[in-house]
């Protein structure tokens, strides 16, 4: 029996108290965002790591950092969170959707390489459900194109590619710390790059433009506030930073986030048994070389009679407290299908006429054969006792349909 993990414990308590003692005066010296940007960057290994308020803004502000422009073309999969593609049109740019892999789900750096175009500027890879994209491929064309390739590893903490941390090895990553992420401040995110100028940018741009902010520095001086002449804003910037209360939270996170990636794979692994032998049930392949962090334990359901619904209903008769279905393909979402666009209608209505994909059944079509046959089955139990009448009842579903 494995001992529960506290997920939310003493640690993070400690520095919101901090937080909260110094009634969120930066001049009395507590700077948790600078704290947390210094402590992710020596476990991620990575030069410059900028907080940000959610791990949509972090894209965003990822999109200004790759010099994308309006109408230039990103390519991102279309089996994610829409947030990866909403990033790239918060920059009017174009997502490029690319089919997946059937085994691995993750995006196809075949497909890939057959929508590039004079308009592509970057890649966005990301990490679904704590699995890496084949990364050596996906730099490679990058490198060939001279694209940035954006790794969103929202999904992904301390999983590995060929012995390389997932998030260390595009140009820039991004992370999130929303509620449900391996490691969680409620909300928040980080960007990280080892490239001085794009940190840069990112500073600028996601903390409203401020003169004198820097890659490792968030936040401006007090001289500097106090000085009626002073010139603050010399661009135009997103009001993006990570609260304090939030970086506190995220800091006792980063500080035990070994154990709470263990637990989900460690209760991954509990389901996975129950599934052995069983032909209709697949598992997310995590290939040779690769860990797998699993946020989420992602599953195709591929019997010709049982349906999705009745095995999730099944499994919650049974004592079950959830399945959760993979998102829609977000071109098939209704924002795409009606072209609305939050007053952005008109940008995409002429590049729609003009050159973007048609958002419509049959464009990427791996992803839609098995964005409906995914059962992701959670895995934060952090009451291990919990994970085994999980896994009981997953038994239980499987020997009912099999008998
Ligand atoms: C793959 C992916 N990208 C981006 C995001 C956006 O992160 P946030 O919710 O922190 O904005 C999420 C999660 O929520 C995600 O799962």
């Amino acid at each position: 029996m494995k001992k529960t993990i506290i997920r939310i414990g003493e640690r993070e308590r400690k520095y919101v108290e901090e937080v909260l003692t110094t009634e969120f005066r930066s001049s009395s010296g507590c700077s948790m965002m600078s704290r947390l940007e210094k402590a992710f960057a020596k476990k991620f290994k990575v030069k410059y790591v900028l907080a940000h308020n959610n791990g949509t803004a972090t894209l965003h502000s990822a999109m200004y950092a790759a010099g994308i422009r309006p109408g230039d073309e990103v390519i991102v999969p279309p089996l994610t969170m829409a947030s990866t593609s909403m990033a790239v049109m918060q920059h009017d740019a174009v997502p490029v959707f690319a089919d997946v892999c059937e085994n691995t789900f993750q995006i196809d750096p075949v497909a890939i390489k057959k929508l590039i175009t004079p308009r592509t500027k970057a890649i966005i890879a990301v990490s679904l459900y704590g699995l890496s994209p084949d990364m050596d491929l996906i730099m490679k064309i990058a490198k060939k194109h001279k694209l940035v390739v954006i790794e969103d590893s929202a999904q992904c903490f301390l999983g590995k590619y060929k012995g390389r941390l997932v998030g260390s090895i595009g140009h820039l990553s991004s992370f999130s710390f929303q509620a449900s992420k391996h490691m969680s401040a409620g909300e928040g995110g980080v960007l990280c790059t080892n490239n001085q100028k794009m940190a840069e940018r990112i500073r600028r741009f996601s903390v409203l433009g401020y003169a004198d902010v820097s890659a490792k520095q968030g936040k401006i001086t007090k001289d500097d506030i106090q000085n009626p002449n002073y010139n603050r804003h010399v661009c135009l910037g997103y009001n993006y930073r990570m609260p304090e209360l939030c970086s506190a939270v995220a800091l006792g996170q980063l500080e035990h986030l070994e154990e709470l990636v263990q637990r989900r794979i460690d209760v991954a692994n509990l389901f996975l048994k129950q599934m052995r032998g069983v032909d209709w049930l697949i598992p997310q392949a995590t290939p040779v070389g690769y860990k797998n962090s699993y946020w989420s334990l992602a599953v195709r359901l591929v019997h010709p009679r049982i349906k999705w619904f009745d095995f999730r209903k099944k499994f919650m008769e049974l004592g079950g407290d959830g399945i959760y279905a993979a998102w829609k393909l977000t071109y098939l979402e209704l924002m795409f299908q009606h072209l609305n666009f939050s007053g952005k209608e008109e940008i995409y209505k002429k590049l729609y006429s003009d050159k973007m994909q048609k958002y419509q059944i049959g464009l990427c079509p791996i992803a839609e054969k098995i964005q409906p046959q995914i059962l992701a089955f959670k895995t934060g139990y952090w009451d291990w006792s919990k994970a085994e009448i999980q896994a009981e009842i997953l038994n239980k579903t499987i020997k009912f349909y099999e008998k």
